[in-house]
């Protein structure tokens, strides 16, 4: 099948038109009979994004959220890949716990998920998992949603990890200090100190404080082998503006000055990953007093017009890095691939709506959840049309088959 893609620009170079051939980049360019043709807009086309951290909430957690819908949500918002957290039930700690999962990524799935394996049994950091016999099926490991606080189980964890050649993703906060912005560098540090002892492959998963960034700066000086991801929520709102339940996350949104330093982090190449902690939660779970909601907000659909509109319109982050920071960055740390925007490669093409600005709504959300701190705010950047393959998973009501 032959499908034209017209109307669109390209972030770095001349062109209006891309031809797919049998779901391959054919062409930068139009000639002769096309089987479908899709009329962009004038949107600019990016590979399809690279998501490191998501909770997808099933297997268990189907009240919350489903594979199918989440899935469906991440196509509509320019994300073709995603690594599932392992906080569902069974925790995928052993192969076949894994495989409960796994199963239903085959069934309903609209977009590649990557699992991740549990770091230790049931997520309880008491022992470690089945690291040897998960490495067979993945080769990350997290425990996200915890903190290992057992230093020498992480310790232990960590040669083990390596030894199967894996990652680990860290979720770091030091249990007891709740909230704190020490809660989380101070784990941190602590955790650096073993990773360049055992020299595993680490990964911080959303970092918020400038402290933290400053001891990942300098352990990567000292070569370490270290990554840290920031999240766009992160990036773009401060604890100021936290109105309800929608905005309560862990880490929690943070002060100015963090926004400013998880801001400068990703511009000096500090973090070099943006993934978006998509926590979806009930309705009725986000209702409740701010104290008891659970911690989470929805980020699939949001992470490119929020960082778009706070970052990239105003200059301080080219198109390009945003997208290296969803792509290339994270498909080479988690040792997977991504698309590419190339004659010969697979298409795996989104398209951003970079002059337009909306409103986000809650009607609009294709997940099942809404808690979205993004409601009502206008912004630009939106995606409008997803493919890969042959396949169109998403397409906005202003993209026309032609
Ligand atoms: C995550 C969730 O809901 O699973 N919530 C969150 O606020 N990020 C777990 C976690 O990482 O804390
Ligand atoms: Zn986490």
């Amino acid at each position: 099948m032959r499908i034209a893609l017209v109307n669109l620009k390209f972030p770095d170079r001349d062109g209006d038109c891309i031809t797919i051939e049998d779901g391959f980049i054919a062409a930068f360019g139009l000639s002769g009979r096309y089987d479908r043709a899709f009329d962009l807009n004038g949107h600019t086309v990016l590979p399809g994004a690279v998501d490191v951290h998501a909770h997808l909430r099933e297997p268990g957690y189907e009240y919350k959220e489903t594979i199918l819908r989440a899935t469906e949500s991440a196509a509509k918002g320019g994300i073709t890949r995603a690594f599932a957290m392992p906080n569902v039930i069974p925790v995928p700690d052993c192969p076949e716990n894994l495989f409960a999962e796994t199963r239903l990524f085959e069934r309903d799935a609209k977009i590649k998920i990557y699992p991740f394996g549990a770091l230790t049994k049931g997520e309880k950091g008491e022992s470690l998992s089945d690291i040897e016999g998960l490495s067979a099926y993945l080769k990350a490991y997290s425990d996200d949603g915890f903190c290992v606080n057992d230093l020498s189980l992480l310790e232990e964890g960590m040669y083990r990890v390596k030894a199967v050649g894996g990652i680990i993703a860290s979720h770091a906060e030091r249990r007891g200090a709740a909230d704190s912005e020490a809660a989380e560098y101070e784990a941190v540090e602590e955790e650096l100190e073993l990773v360049k002892r055992t020299g595993v492959r680490y990964h911080f998963c959303h970092l918020s404080t400038k402290r933290s960034f400053d001891l990942i700066r300098r352990a990567v000086a000292e070569g370490a082998d270290v990554t840290c991801e920031v999240t766009p929520h992160h990036l773009t709102l401060d604890k100021s503006m936290i109105k309800n339940a929608d905005w309560k996350m862990n880490p929690p949104l943070r002060s100015a000055e963090d926004v400013r330093a998880t801001v400068d982090a990703l511009t000096e190449g500090v973090a070099t990953i943006v993934a978006t902690d998509h926590a979806p939660h009930s309705a009725e779970e986000k209702a409740r007093a701010y104290e008891k909601a659970p911690n989470g907000i929805l980020g699939f659909e949001t992470m490119f017009p929020a960082i778009y509109t706070a970052l990239v319109a105003s200059g301080r982050l080219s198109l390009s890095r945003l997208s290296e920071a969803v792509t290339a960055a994270p498909a080479k740390r988690f040792g997977t691939d991504h698309g590419r925007i190339a004659i010969g490669e697979r298409a795996e093409i989104i398209a951003l709506d970079t002059t337009d600005a909306r409103r986000y709504t809650a009607e609009e959300i294709l997940g099942k959840a809404v808690n979205s701190p993004y409601i009502g705010m206008e912004m630009t950047g939106f995606n409008a049309f997803t493919m890969v393959g042959e396949k169109v998973l998403y397409k906005a009501s202003d993209i026309k088959e032609v």
